[in-house]
């Protein structure tokens, strides 16, 4: 095993960073002069542990992304393996505890798509309750003639404007969408670990049990981070069947946080049986697996976990990944540690 010192020496040859698959040229640049970068093919999508373990054994820094899945066995067999740097802000992906045992930094990319996630799960919003997805896939089949689109009682949705909306996870993308409701003058509750005062102050939030926000609102979109089974704090299917019963007739489910805090087949479950009224999903347990009986609903809106994916905001994500990268080469403080 290298010493730290050498990595980061000008004297011995460029450490190789192995990126885990295909990121926005700005950051690479940054990277190229600076090191040996290799980078994985795009495919598969979405690789399997062993995968990235073989495709990071020689590494010195991992570049990764969320869907790229750095374990334990991963790590354990990258020898000379200092930093892993994702340009995510969600680091599940990473054995974070792994990595630390054995002193390699691991740093994220917070802050810079809580806009633009808070864009797309708005879009969610707006689309579940809309039926748009429907609606449109009506339209490109050439089934819009006669009498049924033009009906009073064809396709019809939930207001979006005045109605409720409940954040669970007032975090940075939920403080973001909870800025957008206000321009839909909704009324905001929210669950969290604490109460936030501040926020409370700013959007006329009320502070409630996730019991109460599930059975008041009209809309609840989910956004806490992922925390596994058995971990405590655990956010794994935090909204079940049980959970799912608890929310009104009319409601939408969004989700825009992590695929495994919704039990998809309870939730397939309840929408054909029309428990709620619609769901708006950008994110699946199994990702790019999708819960088959989810794709045959048609009062769910089902998009390929792009709610942050704007030109802009992935080339910054992208760029701060290589910045915290530049920082550890240069013995510099970290921009963006995992705590
Ligand atoms: C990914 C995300 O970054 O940052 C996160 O935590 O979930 C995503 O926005 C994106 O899919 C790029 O891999």
């Amino acid at each position: 095993m290298r010493p730290l010192s050498d990595v980061c020496s000008a004297a011995v040859p460029k450490p190789k960073i192995v990126v885990t698959r295909p990121i926005p040229s700005e950051a690479l640049s940054l990277l190229r002069p600076r090191a040996n970068v290799v980078v994985a093919p795009a495919k598969p999508p979405i690789p399997s542990e062993d995968e990235v373990a073989r495709r990071i054994r020689d590494a010195d820094i991992v570049y990764t992304i969320p869907q790229n899945p750095v374990g334990a066995k991963a790590i354990g067999g990258a020898k000379d393996l200092r930093m892993i740097a994702t340009m995510g802000t969600g680091y599940d992906n990473i054995d974070v505890a792994a990595a630390k045992a054995r002193n390699i930094r691991v740093t994220y990319a917070p802050g810079i798509l809580d806009e633009t996630t808070a864009d797309g799960a708005f879009a969610l919003i707006l689309a579940a309750a809309r039926r748009t997805g429907e609606a449109e896939r009506h339209l490109r089949a050439k089934r819009w003639k006669g009498w049924a689109p033009f009906g009073p009682t064809a396709f019809l949705g939930q207001d979006v404007h005045d109605a409720t909306l409940g954040i669970v996870g007032l975090g940075r993308i939920g403080k973001a969408i909870a800025r957008r409701a206000q321009g839909f003058r909704m009324k905001i509750l929210y669950t969290d670990a604490f109460r936030n005062e501040a926020a409370e102050r700013e959007f006329g939030a009320t502070f409630v049990s996730l019991d109460e926000l599930l059975s008041r609102s009209d809309f609840v979109s989910l956004h806490v981070p992922y925390i596994k089974k058995g971990d405590a704090g655990s956010t794994w299917h935090l909204i079940d069947a049980k959970r799912l019963r608890q929310m009104k007739k009319t409601a939408v489910l969004i989700n825009a946080s992590r695929g495994p805090v919704v039990d998809e087949r309870a939730l397939a479950s309840a929408l054909r049986s029309k428990v709620i009224f619609a769901a708006g999903l950008d994110v699946y347990e199994s990702e790019p697996r999708v819960e088959p009986a989810l794709l045959r609903l048609e009062n769910v809106v089902l998009l390929p976990h792009i709610a942050s994916a704007s030109e802009r905001t992935r080339v910054r994500m992208a760029v701060r990944a290589a910045e915290n990268i530049l920082a550890f080469l240069d013995g510099k403080p970290l921009l963006d540690p995992v705590p």
